[in-house]
């Protein structure tokens, strides 16, 4: 009964026709982290963050899973031991792909938070800076996405399976960015077999034991294809 952890960012979801984050075109090509993703950004200018989600909202909406997230839905359904799926991402993809142990560790769109009492509760398509929160009534309501700077959530429900899974697995993740990053190793200290799933190695890509380079739609797929087969 093996453990597997799977580290998704956003490369899983740009066959969907959403914009990765580090790319020639991508989202900090066109807007500046220190404006639209840290809390200094969203205290200087809450409207231009709340705008900036909404419009990433509406892009999620419109975009569909694809063979990438259905293949890691039917690992999860299918496999004999535990999959968990760790998502860097905030779009709803893995979810509506059928995906259903799964950790936001940034938070998600769908999701509103009240800055005031830490509420959580379903974000309108679009949201509004003063929307009133529906448990303490502040005017408060924020994205519930975690910013540079902030604390990505569930981090010891990760750690916890990271220090005891068999195959750790990350896949359309650039590995810029910590603590996603650094999962590589932990699962490697545990002694999982690990493998990078992407278009070209990371900034992590030397600590992995294999790696699969080509689009997640036939590379994700294949992989799992073989774990069931
Ligand atoms: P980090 O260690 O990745 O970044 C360090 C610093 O680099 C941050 O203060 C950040 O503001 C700054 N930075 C400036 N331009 C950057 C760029 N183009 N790319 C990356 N960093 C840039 O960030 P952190 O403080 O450790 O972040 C805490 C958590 O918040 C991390 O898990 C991060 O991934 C997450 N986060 C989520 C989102 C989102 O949109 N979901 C956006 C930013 C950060
Ligand atoms: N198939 C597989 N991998 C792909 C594909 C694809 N079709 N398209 C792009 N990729 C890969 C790229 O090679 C790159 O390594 O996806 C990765 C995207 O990297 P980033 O844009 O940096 O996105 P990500 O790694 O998810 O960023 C991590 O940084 O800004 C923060 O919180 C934000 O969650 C984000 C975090």
């Amino acid at each position: 009964m093996s453990t597997i952890v799977i580290l998704t960012g956003a490369g899983i979801s740009a066959e969907s026709g959403i914009e990765t984050f580090r790319a020639e075109t991508g989202l900090w090509a066109q807007h500046r982290v220190e404006d639209v993703a840290t809390p200094e950004g969203f205290a200087k200018d809450p409207k231009l963050v709340v705008d900036f989600y909404n419009a990433r909202r509406a892009t999620a909406a419109a975009a569909q899973p694809n063979a990438a997230h259905r293949a890691l839905a039917r690992l999860e359904a299918e496999h004999d031991g535990e999959v968990l799926v760790v998502t860097q991402n905030v779009d709803d993809l893995h979810e509506r792909g059928g995906s259903q142990n799964l950790i936001h560790m940034h938070g998600a769109l769908n999701s509103a938070l009240c800055a005031a009492c830490d509420h959580r509760w379903p974000a309108p398509m679009t949201m509004a800076v003063g929307d009133a929160c529906p448990s303490c009534g502040a005017a408060a309501a924020r994205p519930d996405i975690v910013w540079f700077g902030e604390m990505p959530y569930q981090m010891d429900r990760i750690f916890e399976t990271l220090g005891r899974c068999d195959v750790f697995a990350a896949i359309g993740t650039s590995g810029n960015v910590y603590p996603a990053a650094g999962f590589v190793a932990e699962a490697a200290r545990a002694g999982a077999e690990t493998v990078e799933i992407n278009l070209e190695r990371s900034a992590v890509g030397s600590q992995f034991d294999s790696a699969r380079l080509g689009p997640a739609t036939q590379t994700v797929t294949a992989w799992v294809d073989e774990i069931l087969s």
